[in-house]
């Protein structure tokens, strides 16, 4: 892949939906790789550990097109674009569907039965159905699921479906390389690389985590097991819910081995809204 055959879209948030997006970020995540990192990345390798929707993997890649990037998509999300023309197709047929349902309010039981109806058929015919997505079009708002399955046991469905097909996404992924590894042994096949910037973005402790393939709960042994790997140069998002800030400040006080890895970091605060009533505080940590 040369830099000049990296297409020239450059997405301000992921094709398809995914909790925990990093959009609200990404002119700060901007402004701290190129204050830290010269030559457009010519000699770095961004390692995205937290991958997701890819979003900070495929920003990196665009802002220091000279790095090596690597998105470790543990989720699937690779193949949940891949399927954007299914996921068009359904969301048509369901449109079709629910056309004479009120907007935003509960399914009537027959087009319950309808809808279901339709997703097992697609999913017996061995259609891909998306249920991340499924889920922002006939769920309550903000309500995961992780299977199609745990989706069709969901008692109550709503009329959310979006209007318009999202687009395709190709190019999203031109010069990344992809990895699908649990975070302990993607930081274990990476440790000796040189010039290694980690992004760490991992799950929130004691929020809901269930959007997340794959997710095994990741709780506070995996959180403490993933700092044991963390030195400069490291990029960390949290939000206050994770007590990232309570951990560090802890560290600071009793661990002054781990302190002088891990600490003297800059601090970022950034403030998210959930809706008009309710906003918490986000916090990008960075040191080089
Ligand atoms: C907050 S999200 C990352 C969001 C991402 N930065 C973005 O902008 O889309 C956390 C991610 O960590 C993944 N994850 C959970 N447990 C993991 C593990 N053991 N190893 C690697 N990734 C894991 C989740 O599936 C989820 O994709």
């Amino acid at each position: 892949m040369t830099l000049n055959s990296l297409s020239t879209k450059h997405h301000k948030t992921a094709p398809l939906p995914f909790t925990g997006q990093k959009r609200m970020f990404l002119r700060h995540f901007e402004k701290i790789l190129k204050d830290n990192i010269p030559n457009d990345g010519e000699g770095f390798t961004v390692l995205d550990v937290f991958g997701g929707s890819g979003l900070l993997a495929h920003n990196a890649k665009r802002i220091l097109p000279k790095a090596t990037v690597i998105y470790n998509d543990f989720d699937g999300y690779v193949e949940r674009l891949a399927h954007i023309p299914t996921t068009n197709r359904l969301r048509q047929e369901l449109f079709e569907i629910l056309k004479g349902e009120p907007r935003s309010v509960k399914l009537s039981s027959t087009a319950k039965a309808k809808v279901l109806g339709h997703l097992r058929k697609s999913a017996d015919n061995g259609t891909f159905v998306d249920v991340q997505t499924l889920a922002g079009w006939l769920l309550f708002s903000g309500r995961q699921v992780g299977s199609l399955d745990e989706f069709l046991a969901e008692s109550t469905f709503y009329n959310r479906i979006v209007k318009t097909d999202y687009p395709n996404a190709d190019g999203y992924l031109d010069g990344l390389i992809l990895e699908c590894l649990d975070f302990e042994k993607l930081l274990q096949k990476y440790q000796d690389t040189p010039n290694c910037l980690l992004l760490l973005d991992p799950p929130y402790l004691c929020t809901a985590q269930g959007a997340y393939a794959k997710h095994g709960y990741f709780g506070m042994t995996k959180f403490l097991r993933l700092m044991q790997f963390v030195r400069p140069p490291f990029i960390f998002f949290s939000s206050t819910k994770s007590e990232l800030m309570d951990y560090m400040a802890y560290v600071q006080r009793y661990e002054p081995n781990t302190w002088q890895r891990v600490g003297d970091f800059t601090h970022i605060k950034v403030n998210s809204s959930i809706n008009a009533k309710v906003s918490y505080e986000d916090n990008i940590l960075a040191k080089f």
